[in-house]
């Protein structure tokens, strides 16, 4: 294992460094005129010092207008931004030039000099501060082609690359002059899932190694869900929702955070229910149809069987999966409980009491076929029958069970000798 991860070392210290704190930021572009744009709204947040924070919103949001301001390359137009303990909204520009070289930033396009090789992209922003000789500029930037695992080519020019590579140059490029913080605007949108996949657990590893604090912004949800520690939510330009990933995507409060983490934490009702009506109160005989969200430890306990035997309640399975945020497993599932109205609210009473959340999505009034009484079958002979005296015959309502009804209503059951079976309501 590598140095202690950001995260370890602070619950090691039991101090917690605020790197990035944004107070009240506002931003309003073409201010006055008719075509002003309240970009941000009021934005509250910190950031701890090795936290990887995750920023996720429609298109236009205010996303890319919010991590522009961590590194002031755009002023809020009222707020502080204070990076590493500096307010930079007070700086001159001078000092703001200085302090923006601890803060790196990487793009989704890599934004790399094509002329150059790839060592000397690694090397520009040294150069440019004009603090390094020759000689040292040469040492780190061998480190940090190390460091981003591409030793063996620093003499190829970026065409020369693939994107994950290129990728890879950028964040080298960003970490040359040693900066606290990272920020990463559609970082790898650019690229195939497993390149992905790649760059995030470089990402990661350097975060544990330099204690570097990431911020993410990403239309990837599949990003957030496998680095981030914590996410926000940008809805118009002010933060609808945010906390850690693993709570924010398995029990999103708002409309938009279900409808954007919905792409990686897949809650659609299981097949089996698709087609049937779920109506939101209980009548008699109905059956409810439960979501259980297990996390952690309670994952593995054998919850559905207990609480079966205990209330005296049908449970059956109608889906379920188990995923991981960050490498922590959380298992879903939907389950229907039949039984009388105060049998159910007696299972989910003990379900909330050994399951991290318990959700009614609703009744299933559907019937099956052993609510009903079998009354009698009858075989069609090669000739198409309906019965009627046989109807007659019950008193109630009478079914065809729905595994035949297709045969029937196409005359097939007839063609094939089928039986049809009779069958009604007790
Ligand atoms: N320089 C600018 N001048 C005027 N309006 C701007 C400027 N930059 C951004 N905006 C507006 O601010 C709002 C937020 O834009 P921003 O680029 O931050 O969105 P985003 O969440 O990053 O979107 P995307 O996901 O498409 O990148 C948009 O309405 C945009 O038109
Ligand atoms: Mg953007």
């Amino acid at each position: 294992m590598g140095a202690l991860s950001g995260l370890k070392q602070r619950f090691c210290t039991g101090s917690v460094l605020q790197v990035i704190e944004l107070k009240n930021i506002e931003k309003v572009y073409n201010q006055g005129t008719s075509t002003e744009v309240r970009a941000l709204k009021n934005i509250s947040l910190s950031i701890e010092q090795g936290e990887i924070f995750g920023v996720i919103g429609l298109s236009g949001a205010g996303k890319s207008t919010l991590i522009r301001h961590i590194n002031m390359l755009e002023r809020p137009t009222s707020g502080q931004v204070i990076v590493d303990g500096q307010d930079l909204t007070a700086m001159s520009e001078s000092a703001l030039r200085s302090a923006r070289s601890r803060i790196g930033m990487i793009f989704q396009s890599f934004n790399l000099l094509s002329s150059a090789t790839v060592a000397d992209n690694i090397a520009f922003p040294l150069k440019l501060e004009g603090k390094m000789s020759d000689e040292a500029i040469k040492v780190r930037v061998t480190e940090l082609l190390d460091l981003v695992g591409l030793s063996d080519k620093a003499r190829m020019y970026p065409a020369q690359l693939s994107g994950g590579q290129k990728q890879r140059v950028g964040i080298a490029r960003a970490l040359a002059n040693n900066p606290k913080v990272l920020l990463c605007d559609e970082a790898t949108s650019a690229l195939d899932p497993k390149t992905t996949m790649s760059i995030l657990k470089l990402l990661t590893d350097l975060r544990d190694k330099l204690n570097l604090t990431i911020v993410i912004i990403t239309h990837q949800m599949e990003v957030i869900k496998e680095c981030c520690d914590r996410v926000a939510v940008i809805d118009g330009g002010v933060i609808s929702e945010m906390g850690p990933t693993l709570k924010v995507f398995t029990d999103p409060q708002q409309d938009l955070t279900r409808r954007l983490v919905s792409a990686a934490v897949r809650r659609d009702l299981p097949e089996l229910l698709r087609h049937t009506e779920i109506v939101p109160e209980y009548t008699e005989g109905s059956k409810a149809v439960i979501e259980l969200l297990f996390l952690g430890p309670k994952a593995d306990a054998p919850v559905i069987v207990e609480v079966a035997m205990l209330c005296k309640v049908m449970i059956s399975i109608l889906g379920g999966s188990i995923d991981h945020i960050k490498k922590e497993p959380f298992g879903l599932m939907v389950v229907e409980v039949g039984g009388s109205r105060e049998e159910i609210e007696h299972a989910l009473v003990e379900l909330k009491a050994r399951v991290h959340k318990v959700e009614v999505l609703g009744y299933d009034q559907r019937k099956q076929l052993s609510d009903f009484q079998w009354v009698g079958t009858v075989l069609t002979h090669g000739r198409p029958v309906m019965g009627g005296h046989f109807t007659d015959s019950v008193h109630g309502r009478c079914f065809i069970s729905n595994l035949y009804r297709p045969w029937c209503s196409s005359g097939r059951a007839a063609a094939y000798h089928l039986p049809w079976l009779f069958l009604r309501e007790p």
